[in-house]
């Protein structure tokens, strides 16, 4: 596993090399964060959740990234990747970094991408309500099932879109609150037990996409009795030259 040197901490994303081109921050894996309670929360809970988890995600992850069209030398950011669980999925001709605010989990997605010898893979510790990223510098990003889980989503979704290029694409997939009232009421009366383990129930896709510049060009249910809504959507529309 690889381990953060001083010099790799003092480089921030976006530094430019000697020949003016944006330095990719691949050197930088493990930058330490403070532990906010949701890093000590899935810390806590790696165990658990790798042994349940890529059964019920996996698939999922696996259809809706399958079915995106990635550009050899694409940047792309996936939001929360946790353990690594989707990195399998991505094509190896991207330039991919995933974030997350847990070294728990950076470190499951650390071994896979030593496992592997991935050189198109970097993971780093970051929130994902505040990123450490210039403005436009993907061409992808993609985000599972932490939408839910970060304090403000709002300011995660304001965060993907301010990275992301004019016409770059956002797919996200996560469990949002039902259009059908009795569902969505059944769903909320989990949601106080849900919360306890960091995840809310009770977010509703509308109104927390609906501010944000993107235009949604696909959004659907992997089948039809899946908790989960894929959504694919382009950034900053109306910037597109
Ligand atoms: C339910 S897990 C999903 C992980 C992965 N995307 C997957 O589908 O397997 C939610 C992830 O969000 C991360 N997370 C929670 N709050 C975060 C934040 N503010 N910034 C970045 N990551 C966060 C957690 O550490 C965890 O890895």
């Amino acid at each position: 596993m690889s381990t953060v040197t001083p010099s790799d901490k003092d480089s921030k994303p976006g530094d430019s090399d000697s020949s003016g081109k944006q330095c990719d921050t691949k050197p930088q894996r493990r930058r330490r964060l403070g532990v906010p309670h949701a890093a000590k929360l899935y810390h806590n809970l790696v165990p658990a959740y790798q042994a349940f988890w890529p059964a019920v995600a996996g698939r999922n992850i696996r259809m809706a990234i399958g079915r995106m069209e990635m550009a050899a030398g694409a940047k792309v950011l996936e939001v929360g990747v946790g353990t690594g669980l989707s990195l399998p999925n991505y094509p190896t001709h991207i330039d991919l970094t995933g974030i997350d605010l847990s070294e728990s989990m950076l470190a499951e997605a650390e071994a896979m991408i030593d496992r592997n010898r991935w050189q198109h893979v970097d993971v780093q510790a970051m929130n994902a309500e505040s990123l450490d990223f210039e403005d436009n510098q993907f061409d992808v990003v993609t985000s599972f099932h932490t939408v839910s889980v970060v304090s403000n989503p709002t300011r995660m979704m304001s965060e993907i879109v301010r990275v992301c290029r004019p016409g770059g694409q956002i797919l996200i997939i996560n469990h949002f609150r039902s259009d059908n009232p009795l569902i969505a009421r059944v769903v909320d009366s989990a949601g106080n037990v849900t919360r306890r383990l960091g995840w809310r129930t009770d977010l509703e896709l509308e109104t927390i996409m609906s501010e944000l510049p993107i235009r949604i060009e696909e959004r659907y249910k992997p089948n039809p009795f899946s908790f989960f809504t894929i959504m694919r959507a382009i950034c900053k529309p109306n910037q597109i030259n």
